[in-house]
């Protein structure tokens, strides 16, 4: 039998309207751009449908902390804390570097056990290494993923591994990259995964535009100078898609986009 194709509303009414519905069910869609393009606030409109529809969402915060994505939060209409009380609609995870410190390196697992796809060999062992950063993290994310019955993720941002260095060995980063995304894909909850992008560069640097289902670019660009929003989705697997460059604002309601009549 085949599997069918459900939709996951992306939180944008504008946006599901021209993709078919929004997100493919299960499917892992990255949103791209530079520092202030919208990105956290699409990755809100996302959990905070899924909490109004009573789907468990979980963000998994690297670099801005929960406390502060809540408190920035709340500065949109569409907010409601009582998603981030118990019982937990939207559930925060903190792997920013400042978190990472609180962590009790063995309250985290190391998932020796589990079939993970991340090929860390040759790598030694090193709790503080990338390898096993992002073994953890996935774990992590695993455990809650099936004990609070989580149906959307977000990821804010992906790059994890801008934190180590690891001088120029791109090829061992993407391959971190790919295999971390390749394992939440493998979870087959929908996903929202953030990628940072300097401004003009309109492509990922790790290949994790190859393994996601979906691309959505948001930018900022310099007119008569004013500043303008622009979005656009280069990709979505089996979706016949917009492939308008979309101009859109961001106020108290979130983002919203010009010429839309129905949000
Ligand atoms: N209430 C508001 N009204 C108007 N614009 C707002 C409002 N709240 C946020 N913004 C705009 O949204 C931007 C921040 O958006 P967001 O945090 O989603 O960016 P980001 O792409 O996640 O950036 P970063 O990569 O730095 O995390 C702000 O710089 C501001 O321009
Ligand atoms: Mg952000």
């Amino acid at each position: 039998m085949f599997e069918q194709i459900i939709r996951v509303s992306t939180g944008i009414p504008y946006l599901d309207a021209l993709t078919q519905g929004g997100f493919i069910k299960g499917t892992t869609n990255l949103v791209i751009g530079p520092a202030g393009a919208g990105k956290t606030i699409f990755g809100l409109h996302f959990l905070l449908e899924g909490a109004r529809k009573k789907e468990n969402g979980l963000l998994v915060a690297m670099q801005e902390p929960p406390w502060a994505i809540r408190r920035d939060a709340s500065n949109f209409s569409f907010f409601d804390p009582t998603y981030f009380v118990e019982p937990e609609k939207i559930i925060m995870l903190d792997f920013t570097p400042s978190g990472w410190e609180l962590w009790d390196p063995d309250s985290l697992t190391f998932a020796e056990e589990s079939d993970l796809m991340i090929d860390a060999e040759g790598v030694p062992y090193d709790e503080t290494s990338l390898p096993t950063f992002l073994h953890k993290i996935f774990y992590h994310i695993s455990q809650v993923v099936e004990q609070q019955k989580i149906e959307r993720i977000v990821i804010d941002p992906l790059a994890a591994f801008q934190f180590y260095d690891y001088g120029n060995d791109s090829g061992f980063l993407r391959k971190l990259t790919t295999g971390f995304l390749a394992n939440i894909s493998a979870l087959n909850v929908t996903t929202v995964a953030i990628s940072e992008l300097s401004s003009g560069i309109d492509h990922s640097l790790f290949g994790e535009e190859y393994i996601a289902d979906s691309i959505t670019h948001l930018d900022m660009l310099s007119v008569r100078g004013e500043m303008i929003r622009i979005l656009r989705i280069s990709k979505m697997r089996a979706t016949n898609h917009t492939t308008k460059t979309l101009r859109f604002e961001i106020s108290t309601n979130g983002i919203t986009f010009l010429n839309a009549d129905n949000d």
